[in-house]
């Protein structure tokens, strides 16, 4: 198959590992409405199209939370990626590295985050999920200090866990086994292995959560200690631990954008979390506008959430965004090509950017305004 689009990589995805952990990622919680809509609504912002300006020098490059990028993009925290593909975060750390994106290792890995430091060399960003264990909190946000982790990503908008139909039938939140892997035989060698092999580590929680040693038991662990008992003194308290401003991860409102901004919060990811949490929220990327009339002088906004291609990249620029998060898309090519597949991902991705900017007559990704975009 010839891969020219992250659709692609989706299908190629859908055939190469278990339907369980293919389910776990394309899927978001009960009626995926908010899961769909992240989609469909940027299908419907069309673009500008512009002629008669010299496009022979375009320059992709940006900002994101002050570090240079080569693309606006960066990967989302995602959970397990190392069951989508033995190493999962190392490759995509690494292919990050090498084409010059940040990459944002999630709480929920399976490589710890020094493991990823140590095969790395080089700075990533950290995501913390802030759990009922304080203590083990307050020990995560010193290991991503520890091991030089230049950006602390705090997810705000799993106080509470969304339930996902899917995951719950193919019984992941249980033990997997073999009866929930359909024609295991077609299937590469390592998703064998990774039901039926060694134990998978958990790196981020082993030796802080007791009796956490396979998937089933991650998974029960990372449910009870999911703490609605999240505010904003918390994040007052995780800015202290960390000693400087923190990522703000999930705000979709004006109001709690305003109350992260009087707090000094210099970065915000507007994000439903992909459609897996409140079902029936809007769209990330049609709340962005708003939310930048509202703090965008104060606070840089990031937005993730149905980002899939180059077109979307430049629909969030319009919009306020300095750049995008992506989650599914980098499964995806993880889940089908390993790290090689994350390489072409950022390639196939800056070239869809690079030609969405020159029809739209734009030379610099900082020159994408609000009036290149419109409502269809
Ligand atoms: C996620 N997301 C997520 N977010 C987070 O802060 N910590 C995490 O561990 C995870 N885990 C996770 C697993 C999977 C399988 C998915 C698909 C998503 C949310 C993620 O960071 C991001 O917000 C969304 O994925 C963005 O939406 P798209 O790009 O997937 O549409």
């Amino acid at each position: 198959m010839t891969i020219t689009c992250t659709e692609d990589f989706r299908q190629l995805y859908k055939a190469r590992v278990p339907k369980m952990f293919y389910d776990y990622a394309e899927s978001g919680s009960y009626s995926e409405s908010t899961f769909r809509r992240n989609e469909s609504d940027f299908a419907r912002l069309n673009i500008r199209q512009r002629v008669g300006v010299d496009i022979s020098e375009i320059d992709t490059s940006a900002r994101m939370a002050g570090e240079a990028a080569a693309l606006p993009v960066a990967f989302a925290p995602v959970g397990m990626l190392g069951i989508q593909n033995i190493g999962g975060e190392i490759k995509v750390a690494k292919a990050a590295q090498q084409f010059g994106v940040p990459f944002i290792l999630s709480t929920m890995s399976i490589a710890s985050v020094e493991e990823v430091a140590e095969a790395t060399g080089a700075p990533f960003w950290f995501q913390l999920y802030v759990v009922k264990d304080r203590e083990f909190v307050h020990d995560l946000i010193h290991r991503a200090k520890a091991a030089g982790c230049s950006q602390l990503v705090v997810t705000m908008d799993l106080a509470m866990l969304g339930q996902r139909h899917k995951d719950v039938k193919n019984g992941l939140s249980i033990k997997p086994g073999l009866k929930n892997l359909i024609n295991i035989a077609t299937k590469p060698r390592w998703a064998y292995d990774m039901v039926t092999g060694p134990k998978l580590s958990f790196g981020n929680v082993v030796g802080h959560a007791k009796g956490v040693d396979d998937l089933a038991s991650l998974l029960t662990w990372a449910a009870e200690m999911v703490d609605p008992a999240l505010d904003w003194d918390d994040v007052a308290w995780i800015c202290k631990e960390w000693g400087g401003p923190v990522i703000l991860k999930g705000v979709m409102d004006v109001e709690d954008a305003r109350i992260a901004a009087d707090m000094g919060i210099e970065t915000i990811v507007v994000s439903n979390h992909g459609g897996r949490q409140l079902d029936g929220a809007g769209s990330s990327i049609s709340w962005l506008p708003q939310i930048a009339d509202a703090v965008g002088d104060r606070v840089e906004l990031i937005l993730d959430s149905g980002v899939r291609t180059g077109m979307d990249i430049f629909r969030a620029r319009a919009l306020g965004a300095s750049g995008v998060l992506l989650g599914r898309a980098m499964v995806y090519a993880l889940g089908a090509m390993g790290q090689p597949g994350i390489e072409k991902l950022l390639t196939l991705l800056e070239k869809e950017l690079r030609t969405t900017m020159g029809l739209a007559g734009k030379t610099r990704a900082g020159d994408i305004g609000r009036s290149d975009v419109y409502r269809a």
